[in-house]
């Protein structure tokens, strides 16, 4: 990592959360080294890195003393204003008058980054926090290049399993609404390996609420699933419909529902709880994307399924089932735009009162068959891509779609951009423009 990289990011992350990255065993190696190595040669303690100093200690060069001491100093001004208000004290730490400070867990993933950009967008002030295990700190730059004033984003770098953690940052931090984005979310992963998904997002949001309990934070936005729906009988989906989740990601999003639930029964919190359909595009002006890991491909989503063929990465596609009782004989579901779904947060962040629970299907509440995807697909990439018809998965159903009606007319929302066509194109310019991601080409 060049100075000046590691410079960029020593003026983003604040050093108290950087000692986490030795905790997180779910973040990379190669993660935690850059971390471990950002602050430690701030303090000009990293031997392989920071080779200037130990030459230092050998041919003491007073010229190039002072001129690393100026450099340190103006690095740790420039920390400093980065999150210091013009009374010199941290503005993330206390509550301003007009201004909303939103936390924002999961805010380097997908939907967490296109929530933040809106936020930020829409004058709020944001506070990421990211154990970067799945999400991108390309997302956290983007971000940061786009909203580099004093006081309005600051990313912290830690896990939420770490419950002293959460503590401290709720502690050194005054938010005024939490969004919790982050989770690990691939229903096909979860079954594999169910304890993680436990531990990641029921056990993790009852960290995080007890920390809102704790440190009076008032209002959150929830990020639940259709998948806690599990396989109703009875379409489109209600906010009625009872929720018989099967599989270890809609049980433990279900579980962490009730927690939630439970806990509003007697407390003050304003509390609004998002169901979410099948989320797919990006931002409009190409800003940010959906760049998942690439080891987390095989569990992966269609519309990265459809990208990663139209690339050449896999193959081609595998359309599973095709003698539904549907009209092409393909599953059904209901794709929304992670444009509107951030929209809806909004929505529900401005509508979200004390004491009140609000719990909302995000969707369209049009189906859309998997051979519709694929055609739309094939037209937004130009790519010819070569599709394989295969017999049913098991667990697969038919048919999912929402009803919305409940969020249109408690809310105000209606999805947008509900043209697969449009939201594919916009999505497949980030993608054809980011081969490799938030990485360098
Ligand atoms: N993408 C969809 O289609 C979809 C559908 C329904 C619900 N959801 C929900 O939306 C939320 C966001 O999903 P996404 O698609 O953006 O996923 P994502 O993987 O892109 O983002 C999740 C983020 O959470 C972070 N994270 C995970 N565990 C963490 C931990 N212990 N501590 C700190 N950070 C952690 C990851 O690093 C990542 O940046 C999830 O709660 C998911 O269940 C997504």
């Amino acid at each position: 990592m060049t100075a000046t990289a590691r410079t960029e990011a020593l003026l983003h992350i604040q050093a108290s959360t950087v000692e986490a990255a030795h905790q997180l065993p779910d973040v990379t190696l190669k993660t935690r080294r850059e971390f471990s190595g950002w602050i430690l040669s701030l303090r000009g303690e990293k031997k392989d890195e920071a080779m200037d100093y130990s030459d230092l200690r050998h041919k003491p060069r007073i010229f190039e003393r002072i001129a690393i001491a100026g450099f340190l100093i103006v690095l740790c001004t420039l920390i400093t204003k980065q999150s210091l208000g013009s009374n010199g004290t941290n503005v993330f730490s206390r509550h301003e008058l007009g201004v909303t400070h939103v936390l924002i867990t999961g805010g380097a993933g997908y939907i967490g980054s296109h929530a933040a950009l809106r936020l930020l967008k829409d004058s709020y002030r944001v506070t990421i926090v990211d154990n970067l295990s799945r999400g991108n700190i390309g997302a956290i730059k983007v971000l940061q290049s786009l909203f580099p004033q004093p006081g309005r984003l600051q990313f912290i770098f830690a896990d939420l399993g770490d419950a002293k953690t959460v503590d401290k940052i709720f502690s050194e931090n005054a938010f005024d609404a939490v969004m919790h984005f982050a989770a690990v979310a691939y229903v096909g992963e979860s079954t594999l390996e169910p304890l993680r998904y436990y531990h990641n997002i029921t056990a993790n949001t009852l960290v995080v609420l007890e920390a809102m309990v704790r440190h009076g934070v008032k209002t959150l936005i929830y990020s639940s699933t259709c998948a806690t729906y599990g396989e109703p009988e009875k379409m489109p989906i209600t906010e009625e419909t009872p929720q018989f989740p099967i599989n270890p990601y809609g049980k433990a999003k279900k579980m962490a529902e009730d927690i939630i639930l439970d806990f509003s029964k007697n407390s003050n919190m304003a509390v609004m709880i998002l169901r979410y359909f099948n989320v797919i595009g990006s931002d409009p002006e190409g800003r940010l994307g959906e760049a998942p890991r690439p080891e987390l491909r095989e569990h992966g989503r269609i519309s990265g399924a459809c990208f990663d063929a139209a690339l050449s990465i896999i193959p081609g596609l595998k359309v599973k089932g095709t003698d539904y009782p549907t009209r092409d004989g393909t599953c059904i579901r209901d794709y929304i735009d992670v444009t509107d779904l951030v929209d809806a947060h909004v929505k529900a962040l401005e509508k979200a009162r004390p004491k009140r629970v609000g719990i909302y299907n995000v969707g369209t509440g049009k189906g859309r068959s998997v051979k519709e995807f694929v055609d739309a697909c094939k037209k937004a990439t130009g790519a010819d891509i070569k599709v394989e018809y295969l017999s049913r998965r098991p667990g697969d159903y038919a048919e999912v779609y929402s009803d919305p009606s409940k969020i249109n007319r408690e809310l105000n929302w209606t999805a947008q951009h509900t043209n697969l066509l449009e939201s594919l194109s916009i999505a497949w310019r980030w993608q054809k423009s980011h081969r490799n991601g938030y990485s360098s080409p």
